[in-house]
Parts: C-alpha cells; structure tokens; sequence
C-alpha cells in the first residue's frame, strides 16, 4: 500500500503509480481512518462510503472498490430529470442499418458555439446493450469551454479519453488528472467528475466501455515485463473542494443523459483508499514489441489494455496503439496487410501519419472496418513498400490506435450522414494494379 499523500485541492498535481493496485491517500493529515472501512464515526466528521465497480462477490484479483470519505454522501441531490442528449447516442445501435462497406471521416471541426465536454459528445457508433454491460459506445468530444457549475458521471460504462488536440484537466472525485495528446485517461463507471481546458480548444476520442473494466493483456511468453508497464500508469492522490451554491450533477444512465440539481460540490472527497479510481498513462511509454527476422506479428501485440468478454481471448474491447518504432523485418511486406478480421476495427489518429496509407487518414479522423470487411495498405503504399528497399527503418512522427471488438461496430445515423464521412474511401484500393501474369 503506498504511504499517504496529502494534496491541497488547488497545489500542484500529484499522482501515485500502479494499475488497478490498493492504494491510500488522503488530502488532510489523518482524515483516513485506520483499521476500519467504516468506523462509527469518521475522522473530521466525514461520512464513509464504498464505490464498488465491480459485484462484491467478483473474483479477488478482478474485484475493484474504493472507500471514499467525504464531506456529504453521494445519494444528497435533487431529482434527475430527462436531459436533451445532443449527439449523444447510446446501445443499441440500430438507428441506422450497418454496411460491410468500409467507412473513413475526416477530424470533426471544433465548433464556434461555446460548447464544453458534455455538449460537445457526438457518438460515432457502437454495439452491444449498456443495461447487459456487454459492448462499447465510441465518441468524439469537441469542446470550447470548460466545464461550469456542472458535474457528470456515467453508470453506463467506464470512459477511456484519448486525447488528440489540447490539454485537459479533470477534476474527479478522487483528484485531479491532467492529460494531453499522447496521453490516455480512463474515468470509471460512475466516478463524478469535471472537465476543464488548459488549452483553448480540446478534440479527442472516447471508448466507453460497457463491459468489463480495462485491466492490462496477459503476457504470456513475452515474460514478466513489456507493452504497457504496470507503473507508468498514474492515479491522482486525494484532492477535495468544498463549495456551496446551485450546481448541476448530469448523469448518464440508461443511454440518456439526467440532470439534477446539488447545492454543493461533489468533489468533496477528503480521503481514500481501495483499487477502483482514475487513472492515466503516457503512450509514449508503451515498450513495443515486434519482429526481429521476417513477418510482423498481429497487431494484438501492441495492445494496451484490454476489456475481455466471457469468450476467452475475444475481447469485448482492446486498446491498440501504434507507436513510433523500428521496422527491421527481412524479405517482408513491412506496413500493415491486407487481411480481413472476426473482430470489428475502429481507427483513429493522434498525430502524424499511419504506415498503411499515404494520404485521407487524418489526424483527428477515423476510420471503420466491421468484421470481415477487407483492407489494408491504400495503392500508394502497396507499391512504395513492395519495391522498398528493406534497411532498418524507424517509424516516427506517428501515433495511430485502434477500438477493436468482437461485435460490429454499428455506426449512428449522424456518423452515416456527417460531412466528415469520406464517400470517396474505397478509391483508395480501387489502384491496385494486377501483377499476375501467369509467370513467375
Ligand atoms: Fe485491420
């Protein structure tokens, strides 16, 4: 268990490492009781309480809870009312008949109207049943604005950020995280929190996940260490305010979004301990491993996090990346190939250029191959890569990533409808020249 840690709620950030490991920190010297979760009464007259994500009864090395030690419970709010979603979309996805066609967007533009995290989520698509906590919802977020006066938190899954323009700063119940592009921030299921701008303008992708929380791939024979290194992930220390006024708590819960009144912050938690809380990681970070003689293996083997299903190895969703790196396979086709998949693929990119396409795959763009839907290099790159001459080769200025899941990703009517969709798409492939001859 880490030592305790005490932060002002406005002093410099400050995070403890670990994933999903026990951890205790508190913001006032001795707010956090000892030797009990729940004594009769608490230190400073706090009022303890459990955030349990995952059932009491789950396994003990998958089970996450945290106790919370706060000036005022969760439950003191007035009635959640039915909120206008906006562009906020939830399971089930069957607004809008899904294609095999393979689809490409454009970067969503930012808009001019003052718009801040909340209003500014437009879901792109998804799968599965939020109720079933099986499937994903994935976003974009746009925002102009920080968050005021107001607070959110989704029971319907957990969210992982995956920043790609501007900084944000999110205040949650258990402290502040900052994250930037480059960067991945995971909010879990019911955690209240407020997103603020460090920086004018903020755009990035967001997987929600229904399922099971996001816990690092096994690494079977790769050993003990590489990919995603268990201490590079970073969990704020305990961060409270207490402030007192009208406030609006939204909620998501049932794929719709509520609003109730609060007369008070509920970010006023002074101390805690346990294992569910937010988190972040530097991709840049990410220990890549890969082909040191010929061949490239699966891009699982970039893979930073994982929801699994009930189907072992399949997963609900995995968190790809693909880093900057070494390219030094012999005698191989070295981008991406052509190949078809069981497992639906959402891509994004947060900067740079991607290895399989040599142009339309844009920072802050997307694009979506369901199952079994063929693709791969664009003809540019088919031909650039077939006749390279193969030296090792570093891939920089990159940082694309993938959603992949086991279930088609069905995208939203908006989404099929968007000016950013790229109708034009399949061109890309449309090049590729015939080299059969019948000789070898
Ligand atoms: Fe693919």
């Amino acid at each position: 268990m880490n030592s305790f840690i005490s932060m002002k709620n406005d002093g410099p950030i400050r995070y403890q490492s670990g994933f999903g490991a026990e951890m205790a920190t508190e913001a006032l010297p001795g707010a956090l009781p000892q030797g009990r979760n729940s004594p009769q009464k608490a230190p400073y007259g706090l009022y303890a309480e459990q955030l349990s994500g995952t059932a009491f009864t789950a396994p003990r090395h998958l089970n996450r809870r945290s106790w919370l030690y706060r000036v005022r419970p969760s439950a003191m709010h007035r009635e959640f009312l039915p909120l206008d979603c906006g562009l906020l979309r939830s399971a089930p996805f069957d607004a809008a008949k899904v294609s095999p066609n393979q689809l490409r967007w454009s970067p969503t533009p930012i808009p001019a109207a003052p718009t801040d995290f909340i209003e500014g989520l437009t879901t792109v698509a998804g799968n599965g049943d939020a109720g079933m906590q099986a499937g994903i919802a994935i976003h974009i977020y746009v925002a102009n604005r920080s968050m005021e006066d107001r607070f959110f938190y989704n029971a319907d899954g957990e969210m992982l950020l995956v920043p790609q323009q501007g900084r944000l700063r999110i205040r949650t119940e258990l402290g502040v995280l900052e994250v930037r592009p480059g960067e991945l921030a995971v909010l879990p299921r019911g955690v209240r929190f407020c997103v603020e701008l460090v920086d004018t303008t903020a755009r990035g992708y967001i997987c929600e996940n229904y399922g099971a929380c996001l816990r690092l791939p096994e690494l079977g024979p790769i050993g003990a260490n590489g990919l995603a290194n268990p201490r590079d992930f970073l969990t704020p220390v305990a961060a409270f305010e207490e402030r007192e006024g009208r406030f609006e708590l939204v909620a998501k819960f049932g794929g719709q979004l509520w609003l109730a009144e609060i007369d008070h912050s509920p970010l006023d938690v002074v101390a805690w301990h346990g294992n569910y809380a937010p988190y972040k990681y530097d991709l840049a970070l990410f220990n890549a491993i890969n082909t040191v003689s010929y061949d490239h293996p699966d891009p699982s083997i970039f893979t930073v996090l994982t929801s699994p299903s009930d189907t072992a190895g399949t997963a609900n969703v995995d968190f790809v990346i693909f880093p900057p790196r070494w390219m030094v396979a012999e005698d191989t086709f070295r981008p991406p190939w052509f190949h078809r998949n069981l497992m639906s693929e959402y891509m994004g990119l947060i900067h740079g250029k991607y290895d399989a396409k040599a142009e339309g795959f844009l920072p802050g763009g997307a694009s979506l191959h369901n199952c079994m839907s063929g693709h791969g290099p664009d003809a540019a790159t088919f031909e650039r890569a077939s006749q390279a001459t193969l030296t090792p080769q570093r891939i920089d200025n990159t940082l694309a990533f993938m959603f992949e899941s086991r279930y088609t990703i069905r995208p939203t009517p908006y989404a099929l409808s968007s000016p950013e969709l790229q109708r034009n798409y399949l061109e890309c492939w449309q090049g590729l020249k015939k080299n059969f001859t019948g000789q070898r």
